[in-house]
C-alpha cells in the first residue's frame, strides 16, 4: 500500500498551475473520502472538537465545488461510522445537529447545483429529526444527476455486506432470485451503494493509513491516497495534489498492462 501526499515540487505550485497539470480524460469518476482529523485540528487550536467538524463542512463544500468544476460525478464521504456511536453523547448530538443543519440549509443549493444526495448506512439508528432531513433531501434531489453526493451515516462496511446477504437470502426464500444466480454483480446489487460505480480514488486525511471499515467491497481496486493534512485543512490545493497523484498511478485491475497515465 502506497502512502503519499504528492511529489516534491508540486507543493510550491500555484492553484492554476496545479489545475493545468490535470488531464481531464484521466480524472477519477468517483472519489471517496475518509474525512479524518477534525477533532485533532480543533484541539490543536484550543477549540472544542465540534469546531473541527464545523470547519470540516467547509472542506466538504469546497470539494463539491471542485468536483462540479472538474466534472467528477461521484463523491462519497464518510461522515459517521457505526463505531462513532461510541463517542461521548455530547459529540454525537453535536454531529447530528450539524448534519441536520447542513441538510436543512443546503438542500436548496444542492438542488440548484443539480446534485443528487444519498445517504448510506444503518439509517434507522439515526435520531428521527436527522432521518427526516436525510429522507427529505434524498426525495427532493432524486431526479438530479449532474453530480452524486453520497454521505455514509451510521455506516460500517461489514454491516453493509451482512445486510446485502440478508437481502439475498430473503429474496431467495421468496423465490425472487435463484441461489445458482449468485455472482459478484448480484451481490453488488444488494449493497447500499447500488447503482453507484466503485470509487476510483479513496482519500484519507490526517495521517492514518487504514480503511476503517469503509466501502470494503467497493474499494477492491481503488487507488488509495493518504495525506497527513487534517480534514479541515484539506482544501482545493490538497484535492488537486491528490488528483495529480492519482493520474500518475497505473491501474491494472489484476491484468498485465492497462495504463491510466503515462
Ligand atoms: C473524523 O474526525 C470526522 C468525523 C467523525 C465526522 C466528519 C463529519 C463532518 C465533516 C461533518 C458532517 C458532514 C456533513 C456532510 C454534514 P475525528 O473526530 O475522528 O478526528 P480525530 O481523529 O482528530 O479525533
Amino acid at each position: 500500500m502506497q502512502q503519499t501526499s504528492s511529489s516534491p515540487g508540486l507543493e510550491q505550485l500555484s492553484e492554476p498551475d496545479l489545475t493545468a497539470k490535470l488531464e481531464p480524460e484521466l480524472l477519477p469518476k468517483h472519489v471517496a473520502v475518509i474525512m479524518d482529523g477534525n477533532g485533532r485540528w480543533a484541539e490543536l487550536q484550543g477549540l472544542p472538537r465540534i469546531a473541527g467538524h464545523r470547519e470540516g463542512i467547509n472542506s466538504v463544500r469546497e470539494m463539491i465545488t471542485l468536483c462540479l468544476e472538474l466534472g467528477i460525478q461521484y463523491l462519497t464521504i464518510y461522515a459517521f461510522s457505526q463505531e462513532n456511536w461510541n463517542r461521548p453523547m455530547q459529540e454525537i448530538s453535536a454531529l447530528m445537529g450539524l448534519l441536520e443543519h447542513y441538510l436543512s440549509t443546503e438542500r436548496a443549493s444542492l438542488i440548484e447545483q443539480r446534485i443528487r444526495f444519498r445517504a448510506i448506512g444503518r439509517l434507522d439508528a439515526l435520531p428521527e429529526s436527522a432521518r427526516h432531513w436525510v429522507r427529505t433531501t434524498e426525495q427532493e434531489t432524486a431526479h438530479l444527476d449532474k453530480m452524486h453526493l453520497t454521505v455514509a451515516l451510521s455506516y460500517g462496511g461489514r454491516a453493509e455486506i451482512v445486510d446485502a446477504v440478508r437481502g439475498i437470502i430473503s429474496d431467495a426464500q421468496s423465490g425472487k432470485i435463484r441461489p445458482d444466480h449468485l455472482n459478484e454483480s448480484l451481490v453488488q446489487r444488494y449493497l447500499y451503494t447500488h447503482p453507484l460505480p466503485d470509487p476510483d480514488l479513496l482519500i484519507r486525511t490526517s495521517g492514518e493509513t487504514r480503511i476503517s471499515n469503509f466501502l470494503l467491497w467497493q474499494l477492491a481496486y481503488t487507488e488509495l491516497y493518504f495525506t497527513a493534512t487534517p480534514w479541515p485543512d484539506f482544501r482545493r490545493r490538497e484535492f488537486l495534489l491528490a488528483l495529480i497523484e492519482y493520474q500518475r498511478r497505473e491501474r491494472r485491475f489484476g491484468r498485465v498492462l492497462s495504463t491510466v497515465s503515462s
